[in-house]
């Protein structure tokens, strides 16, 4: 598909195509977490500026500290394919209401964009879009270090 969102300096608004579709990648995604401590399904997709979603779930560790979100497993994928740019993100949860995504992975997605829309899902029909600014105000990026 095409990279479907409008507006470059501002917070991006993906089309309901868009969304759909990476709330629906995120769901499937959520399939093949690795989760024996906690047993939490979470399932992440990002769209790329490139047109294509990469879509990722939470990895556990049996040292806790090692486990990867799902959210960060799907950006990796992305970054080490080459991407630079992204136009929204999808992360689904296996809780009735949506879920939000954890400190370590709102540091992690800001590195790559502050204005990244972020779609929260979970099993239910809600939804809730918030970007990276709105999710981590104040984010410490690599302006601070010049
Ligand atoms: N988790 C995610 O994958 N993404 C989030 O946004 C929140 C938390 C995972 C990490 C761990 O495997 C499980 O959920 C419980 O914290």
């Amino acid at each position: 598909m095409s990279g479907s969102a409008t507006g470059t300096d501002e917070a991006r608004v993906l089309s309901a195509d868009a969304e759909e579709m990476l709330v629906r990648a995120a769901r499937e995604a959520r399939e093949a977490a690795y989760v024996p401590y906690s047993g939490f399904r979470v399932g992440a997709a990002v769209l790329a500026e490139s047109g294509r979603i990469y879509a990722g779930c939470n990895v556990e560790n049996a040292s806790y500290g090692g486990t990867i979100c799902a959210e960060r497993t799907a950006f990796v994928k992305a970054i080490s394919e080459g991407e630079r740019g992204f136009l929204g993100v999808a992360v689904c949860g296996d809780t009735p209401t949506p879920i939000s995504p954890c400190g370590i992975c709102r540091q992690f997605m800001a590195e790559f964009g502050l204005d990244i829309p972020i779609i929260m899902a979970g099993e239910g029909e809600a939804r809730s879009t918030m970007t990276v600014r709105e999710l981590l105000p104040a984010a410490f990026t690599s302006e601070d270090m010049e």
